[in-house]
């Protein structure tokens, strides 16, 4: 099967367990579904139906009898492998941060000053956890809600008009017309947000809050992948996201200094988690399936 590559996907699994809505939409709200839209969508692992997963994952020889063995008696089914996959995901977890360390375990060494300063921001004047919740005996940096921050009603307002310049090489700038590069590529499909599932207006460009736990191994940033850096997001809140008509209450512009945003960073990358490395050596420590391609 062929590697994710979108955005949403590469937002990390890590923590999904505790998600009550999935996919920056919130389009589903159960893992054991959520699985079947990276499984079939054409962007992602392309499988052309769900019946073509069922069939290849019953002759494949690594998976013989275990779907069996696991689920009482019931085959690779559309229920039993999204469980399966499911259940992957909900061991994902991934804790004992820095931060966690410094905030839920009086280790009052576990950060750095740059970075406790950043949380004073994040909870304080620059009021992040208005959205990406952070308590006293939780913290999991989301509120499980959609919100509209601006960065999709850019995307869409994005103009097609005029030229770009665009770095080939250090220094090497080429000036590229926008419209035949639009053109020539694949239309961009619709960004609109929690609308396309409600097709509420008032729900145009809303997007779920991720949470923030390994946040400094997952760039680019936003559902759109449209922002490179942490600090490019935080100087982007800073500017006060991008207004439009259903722009978010608590996005506006922050007066945050450089060292403040130094500082934010600084905390975010806090929030990485001590048992990262295991996780992922124990992802690629078992080849199993399909691993031809
Ligand atoms: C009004 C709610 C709200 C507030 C306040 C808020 N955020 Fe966000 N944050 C969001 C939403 C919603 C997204 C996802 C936007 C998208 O995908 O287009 C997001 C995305 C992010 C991301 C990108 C995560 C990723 O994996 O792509 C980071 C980092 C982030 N916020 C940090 C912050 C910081 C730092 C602050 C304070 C300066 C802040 N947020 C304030 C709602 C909020």
């Amino acid at each position: 099967m062929n590697s994710c590559t979108e955005k949403r996907w590469r937002a990390s699994a890590h923590n999904v367990a505790y998600q009550t809505q999935l996919f920056h939409d919130g389009r589903e709200n159960s893992l054991e579904n959520q699985v079947w839209g990276p499984l079939l969508a054409k962007n992602e692992m392309a499988n052309p139906s769900i019946g073509f997963v069922i069939d290849k994952l019953k002759h494949l020889p690594d998976y013989r009898g275990r779907f069996e063995r696991t689920f009482g008696g019931s085959p690779p089914t559309v229920e039993t492998i999204g469980m399966a996959l499911a259940s992957y995901e909900r061991v994902l977890l991934s804790g004992a941060s820095a931060f966690d360390r410094w905030r839920y375990g009086n280790q009052s060494d576990a950060l750095s000053g740059s970075a406790e300063r950043g949380y004073r921001l994040f909870t304080g004047a620059a009021r992040c956890n208005g959205c990406h919740t952070v308590g006293d005996d939780h913290a999991l940096f989301t509120d499980h809600r959609l919100h509209n921050t601006g960065v999709g009603y850019a995307a869409s307002m994005r103009d097609n008009s005029g030229v770009r310049k665009v770095l080939v090489a250090p220094g090497v700038y080429l000036e590229i017309n926008r419209q035949a590069v639009a053109d020539a590529s694949e239309p961009r499909p619709n960004d609109l947000g929690r609308y396309e599932i409600t097709q509420d207006p008032a729900d145009r460009w809303q997007y779920k809050t991720p949470g923030l736990r390994n946040v400094a191994l997952t760039a680019p940033y936003m559902h759109d992948g449209s922002l490179p850096t942490l600090r490019d997001v935080v100087r982007f809140y800073n500017r006060g996201g991008v207004p439009n008509e259903g722009l978010d209450p608590m996005i506006r512009p922050l007066g945050l200094t450089e060292t403040d945003v130094d500082d934010l960073v600084a905390f975010l990358e806090s929030l990485t988690g001590g048992n990262v490395d295991v996780l992922v050596s124990d992802a690629f420590a078992a080849p199993i399936g399909d691993t031809g391609d």
